[in-house]
């Protein structure tokens, strides 16, 4: 087991438990700040660790800007302190009189929202009405992924249509190219950079008509390096993966300079069979997906992962004999973000003890608003 995951006194934490390793979520950060240059250019997003204790270690790096998918993740960036947030997820229903309440309830911190469609502007500026001012707004662009945003040939218009609607304050740009996933990082720099191009194009066209645009919100962690390099004025990098990081990234991307730092303490709790163990880490402990391997053993480099349930997981090993039940060991999990979900608290190990519990205080769907 890599050194940096050592661990005293196991015996003594509970499992299944989420273990958070502070030097190197601290090591994640140093590197997205360094390589982005700066940390006015770097919005994470919080989806991966929903902690305000990880907001409270970005804005001591002097990361102020945020970007969040629900409004319990904007309300705790906002409570713990975070200054700057991008909700970058369509507010329609109920979500619009919750973001009023929100901008109402935290003066002190800005919040900026998107669009791609006329009817969520239309309806977000009739909700906004009651406002001390104008709500900012980023233009959601489609660069190929198809799950958000307005085709970019489209965009024009309804940024002018943002830019009129009385309550709202065009803010720029947002393009998330979480669809570029190829492990070359020439093949995945060619691709984002063909999706950006027309983006560019855009931005030039708008800005050519008098608007300004102050922001350019770009990608997630696979393509950080790409966008980190962008010189784009106001041009921003929202990786969120990269905080906490997983063994799914690191397996496809071993060019990132980033390490898992949050891992699961599980125990035998069964031999049911010869070559065989089952531990205590159902789809209630980590996530489900990706299909297949939900996570690595590192102390059992040959194990072979079986069937998973609520709370059990089978593995096959050769020598499954060698880990009686009660055994201890780390894993780590593939799809760190939902499996961070899943947990109220985490152990946090600082030079291999465990020095704090961190709340997972945005897991809940609704905190206060
Ligand atoms: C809109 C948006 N921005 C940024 C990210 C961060 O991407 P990653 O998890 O690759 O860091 C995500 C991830 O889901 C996202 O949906």
């Amino acid at each position: 087991m890599d050194l940096r995951y050592r661990l005293n006194h196991p015996e003594r934490l509970l499992s299944p438990s989420l273990i958070l390793f502070e030097e190197i979520i601290k090591a994640n950060l140093d590197a997205m700040i360094a390589m982005v240059g700066t940390p006015d250019r770097l919005r994470p997003h919080v989806k991966t660790h929903k902690m305000a204790a990880i907001i409270g270690l970005e804005e001591r790096l002097g990361i102020h800007q945020h970007k969040c998918a629900t409004i319990a993740e904007a309300e705790m960036i906002a409570a713990a302190g975070g200054h700057d947030v991008l909700i970058a997820y369509p507010l329609v229903g109920p979500n619009l009189d919750r973001l009023v309440r929100l901008i109402r309830a935290y003066p002190e911190t800005t919040f900026r929202v998107l669009v791609d469609h006329a009817e969520s502007a239309k309806a977000l500026s009739r909700a906004a009405e009651s406002l001390d001012g104008p709500v900012s707004t980023l233009l959601d662009i489609d660069v190929g992924m198809g799950r958000t945003g307005i085709d970019v040939r489209d965009a024009a218009g309804l940024f002018t249509l943002v830019a009129d609607l009385p309550n709202l304050r065009p803010d720029g740009l947002h393009a998330y190219d979480g669809h570029q996933r190829a492990s070359d990082p020439e093949e995945r720099k060619r691709a984002s950079l063909e999706g950006l191009a027309p983006v560019l194009e855009l931005r030039e066209t708008l800005i050519g008509k008098g608007y300004p645009i102050p922001r350019l919100i770009l990608g997630g962690t696979p393509t950080f390096p790409i966008h980190a390099a962008c010189t784009v004025p106001g041009s921003e990098c929202s990786p969120g993966t990269s905080t906490l990081h997983d063994a799914s990234y690191a397996a496809k991307f071993p060019d990132l300079p980033f390490t898992p730092a949050a891992l699961l303490l599980t125990r035998v709790i069964s031999q049911p069979r010869p070559g065989r163990i089952t531990l205590d880490l159902g789809h209630k402990a980590v996530a489900a997906d990706p299909v297949g391997a939900r996570l690595t053993l590192p102390d059992l480099p040959d194990a072979r992962i079986g069937g998973q349930s609520e709370e059990h997981l089978v593995v096959d090993l050769d020598n499954a004999g060698d880990y009686p039940p009660g055994t201890a060991m780390l894993a780590i999990p593939m799809h760190v973000c939902p499996t961070v979900a899943l947990h109220r608290r985490a152990y946090v190990v600082r030079d291999g003890d465990v020095v704090d519990e961190w709340e997972v205080t945005a897991r809940d769907r609704v905190i206060g608003i």
